[in-house]
């Protein structure tokens, strides 16, 4: 219980520090559709982290390493370990990108894809990563749809 607590409380966390990262790359006054009360799409995100390149660039980095090996360098869910069932997420298939909330992300990779009523197939990876590393393959995991 108080595990869940930390964790939930930290997803809230880094999501809202998600946000602060892209609210930066927004110009002062510049208040135009984007900002308004529309939830935001992967496309407005992706746009967003291409605002941010580092983080980009070391989101690429972790997930070329760690994640690329089942979800493919591309993200498309093909990666050398294929045979794999269920397959590895598409992250560039845009309406699943699309229905999977921040939150979402962040808890699938933090506790693994069971803990989200999924398989076993993909690991938690929470103890393997800075909080900050975390935000940043969450940033390049949500551009890959865009493109
Ligand atoms: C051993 C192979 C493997 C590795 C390595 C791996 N994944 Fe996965 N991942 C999977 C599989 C398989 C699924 C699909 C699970 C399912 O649908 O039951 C998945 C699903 C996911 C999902 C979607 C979960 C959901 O809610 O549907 C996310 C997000 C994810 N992986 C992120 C990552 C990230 C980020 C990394 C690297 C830090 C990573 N994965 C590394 C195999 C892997």
């Amino acid at each position: 219980m108080q595990k869940t607590l930390k964790i939930r409380k930290f997803a809230i966390l880094a999501t809202l520090s998600l946000l602060v990262i892209a609210g930066c790359g927004k110009k002062p006054g510049q208040s135009g559709k984007a900002d308004s009360k529309k939830p935001m799409t992967a496309v407005d995100s992706a746009a967003t982290a291409a605002k941010v390149p580092f983080a980009l660039k070391e989101g690429k980095r972790l997930f070329s390493h760690y994640c690329a090996v089942c979800h493919g360098e591309s993200g498309d869910g093909s990666g050398q370990y294929y045979g794999l069932t269920p397959t590895p997420a598409n992250f560039t298939d845009k309406a699943f990108m699309k229905s999977m909330s921040n939150e979402r992300l962040f808890k699938a990779i933090m506790e693994g894809s069971a803990s989200v009523g999924k398989s076993n197939m993909c690991p938690p990876w929470g103890k393997s990563f800075q909080s900050e590393e975390l935000e940043f393959i969450v940033l390049y995991i949500r551009t890959l749809a865009a493109k």
